[in-house]
């Protein structure tokens, strides 16, 4: 079975991701855009989190109440580019931890390239988010993706914000348990494998590199 696309429609998501594709949108609100375009995605990611019963002495009474049982979380994000979701889903559950995977992708083969990976030490006993706000080929994603897995990780999700289809199903196809997160599905893909419409490289617009 493949892992389910979760499109997220709230009109908040929508109207901010308009912001981002504009062209005009300057670093500054672009990365603020970003961050919170991924605290948004993040609700819906962790709907399926464990509760436990806990006793709570309200100022009026005693009872018993929700908590998050403790289920580990670890946020991985795709150098340069999911770095700039880190800061949204931490505001969220300050308590996960943080890899890194850098990977760039040539830009002749657009084919993934490693050049660095920092893991928790107990990343095998987490639920692990990976982040990047774009999935176009799906060839960055489906090796991060690769990878992790290679540490025993067993519940790995994608969060992007903008996907195209080619990458879904690169995703999919390699990894049919990983459910993906996306503010939206653009139309593919043209002849540098950038997603169109999309907004242009993401890791640029947030660092201001071009
Ligand atoms: C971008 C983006 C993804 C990748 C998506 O990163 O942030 O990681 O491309 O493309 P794919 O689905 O075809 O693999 P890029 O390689 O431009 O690196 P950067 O984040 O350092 O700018
Ligand atoms: N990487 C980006 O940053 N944007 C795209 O459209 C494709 C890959």
């Amino acid at each position: 079975m493949e892992g389910k696309v979760h499109v997220l429609d709230h009109p908040l998501l929508q109207h901010k991701l308009t912001i981002l594709r504009n062209k005009d949108t300057g670093v500054k609100e672009f990365r603020e855009i970003v961050s919170e375009i991924a605290m948004l995605e993040c609700y819906e990611a962790t709907r399926d989190l464990q509760l436990e019963d806990v006793e709570v002495e309200t100022p009026i009474t005693t009872g018993t109440f929700k908590a998050l049982s403790g289920k580990k979380l670890a946020i991985v994000p795709i150098l340069r580019a999911g770095l700039g979701m880190v800061d949204g889903i931490l505001n969220l559950i300050p308590s996960a931890k943080v890899g890194h995977i850098g990977l760039y992708r040539d830009p002749e083969t657009h084919l993934p390239v490693e050049y660095y990976c920092k893991m928790p030490p107990d990343i095998a006993e987490r639920d692990v988010i990976v982040l990047d706000p774009m999935l176009a080929t799906g060839g960055s994603a489906a090796a991060a993706v690769t990878f992790i897995k290679g540490y025993g990780c067993k519940s790995v999700k994608l969060m992007n914000i903008i996907a195209a289809p080619e990458g879904i199903a690169a995703v999919q196809k390699d990894h049919p348990d990983v459910d993906i997160y996306v503010a939206a599905v653009d139309q593919g893909l043209n002849d540098h494998a950038y997603i169109v419409p999309g907004l242009g490289d993401a890791g640029d617009r947030i660092f201001g590199t071009k």
